[in-house]
């Protein structure tokens, strides 16, 4: 039933969960998993932290690309050591929330996993945009993680 698993990840806490949560998903029904990224400018400099890396990323466009790689080869590490072999990754540019559901499409996936909030600062809200856009558009089942 689910054979292809889409997990999408900014830095933040809440998309750590939501990786862990989609490799154990994809385990349990022996599904690939693709990992996407969009590399996002920031306002201020700001810290991104997954799985034991710590990114400072200023506001200058490469650094947020090789902030975004690095990022995303932190995800695949992590994802790697539960799922051998079933990993793929994408960083892709643009508005975060139509690229993840573009590549929803290309990669043909049965379920995206995505977390509820991200890196905003608006900390009273339930979901981000960014979430509640893909959740909107989703060309397939989406699991918000909280
Ligand atoms: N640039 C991105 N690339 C990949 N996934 C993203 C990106 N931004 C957000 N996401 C995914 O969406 C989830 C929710 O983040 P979202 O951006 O909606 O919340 P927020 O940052 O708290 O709010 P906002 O961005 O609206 O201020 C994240 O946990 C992550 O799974
Ligand atoms: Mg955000």
């Amino acid at each position: 039933m689910l054979q292809k698993i889409l997990v999408a990840v900014d830095g933040s806490e809440y998309s750590k969960k939501a990786l862990d949560f989609a490799c154990e998903l994809a385990a349990k029904f022996n599904a690939s998993l693709h990992i996407v990224h969009v590399p996002q400018g920031a306002a201020a400099d700001r810290v991104m932290v997954l799985g034991g890396a710590s990114v400072m990323i200023h506001a200058g466009r490469e650094q947020i690309e090789t902030a975004g790689r690095t990022l995303i080869d932190a995800a695949s590490k992590i994802a790697e050591e539960k799922l051998p072999g079933n990993v793929t990754t994408a960083l892709r540019g643009g508005d975060p929330a139509a690229e993840i559901v573009a590549s929803a499409k290309e990669y043909e996936a049965d379920c995206i996993v995505i977390g509820s909030r991200g890196l905003g600062d608006f900390g009273g809200l339930l979901l981000g945009s960014v979430s509640h856009k893909v959740n909107h558009s989703a060309p397939c089942t989406c699991i918000t993680v909280h």
